[in-house]
């Protein structure tokens, strides 16, 4: 059996395989109704339980959608409404689940809730984000860098502002995928010291850049997200915007970027703090593409997982 925990938990062929599979998928899907069952039916049968105790919009709506399209069934679950949020066990909650569903996604906080439930779990558990790490939103931006521009293989990546969830998983993927990662932001938020140290260990240039102007120059992918993430203490968001707002991917940044250069946001964008509306819909940004493959790949995770 095979869980989805973190890119830098699986070996780099199986994610290439993975990706491979996505686009396949894909492209046999182009242009029918969303709600058109694929050929093949990986999930035909299954159960698959979501567990969300955090807010979700595309994690949410493209693993439904995606069990859907291969024929499985879902259960969408608030962690607060299980015992989970009441005191049982997580190890108690995995025995429990594995005796009803056939595969479990959550969403959580603590990366521990994540990892215990997948030890005690006799079915494939997939994380759908922790307070750590967003492994299935950088597989999907992954496949969109390919789909736009070919390899990523030693292409400059500068993500900007927190350095956060997304930018751990972004760290993993530099070192599977062979890409230099410049970060940009404050030094009291920059990104864990064990992702850069993995990517680092696999070959990756890091590089800490607190100027932006200057970390962006040639740059052929930008990324950035919330400068408060869910886990985030919301108290400190004036402090957080202070401290960020030199940050902001905007138009006369992504000039001193390569001219052909992508930008990325996981999504939810917060309009005029982050990012500029002139960024996020301009002709480089590439973030509807980005949501939209985290079905396409989530589907392969998810036929993957199932696969031995
Ligand atoms: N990018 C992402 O995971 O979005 P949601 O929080 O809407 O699931
Ligand atoms: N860093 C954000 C990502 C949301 C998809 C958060 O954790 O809130």
């Amino acid at each position: 059996m095979r869980h989805f925990l973190d890119i830098n938990k699986t070996d780099i062929t199986e994610l290439n395989k993975i990706l491979d599979q996505a686009n396949n998928t894909k492209s046999t899907r182009a242009d029918l109704p969303k709600g058109t069952p694929d050929q093949e039916k990986p999930l035909a049968g299954k159960m698959v339980a979501l567990i969300f105790e955090k807010p979700s919009t595309r994690t949410r709506v493209s693993f439904d959608m995606g069990v859907r399209q291969m024929g499985g069934q879902t259960m969408v679950l608030s962690g607060a409404e299980m015992q989970i949020g009441h005191g049982e066990s997580i190890a108690d909650t995995a025995r429990v689940l594995s005796r009803y569903v056939d595969m479990i996604m959550i969403r959580t906080f603590a990366e521990a809730t994540l990892l215990e439930l997948a030890e005690y779990s006799d079915v494939p558990v997939i994380n759908g984000l922790t307070d750590r790490s967003h492994p299935c939103q950088i597989m999907a931006d992954i496949m969109t860098y390919q789909e736009k521009c070919g390899s990523i293989l030693g292409k400059k990546v500068v993500w900007l502002g927190d350095g956060n969830n997304v930018c751990s998983s972004l760290l993993h993927a530099a070192g599977q995928f062979g890409f230099n990662l410049t970060f940009s932001g404050p030094q009291s938020l920059e990104p864990e010291v064990k992702s850069i140290a993995y990517a680092r260990s696999k070959g990756s240039k890091v590089e800490i850049e607190c100027d932006a102007s200057k970390a962006v120059e040639g740059a052929d992918l930008i990324l950035t997200d919330t400068w408060l993430s869910m886990h985030d203490d919301q108290a400190a968001r004036a402090r957080r915007h202070n401290l960020l707002r030199p940050y902001q991917v905007n138009t006369e940044l992504m000039k001193l970027a390569n001219v052909d250069a992508i930008f990325m946001h996981c999504l939810p964008a917060h309009r005029e703090e982050e990012v500029t509306s002139e960024v996020l819909d301009g002709p480089n940004s590439v973030v509807f593409d980005e949501a939209e493959n985290r079905l396409h790949i989530q589907k392969s995770i998810m036929s993957w997982c199932f696969e031995k």
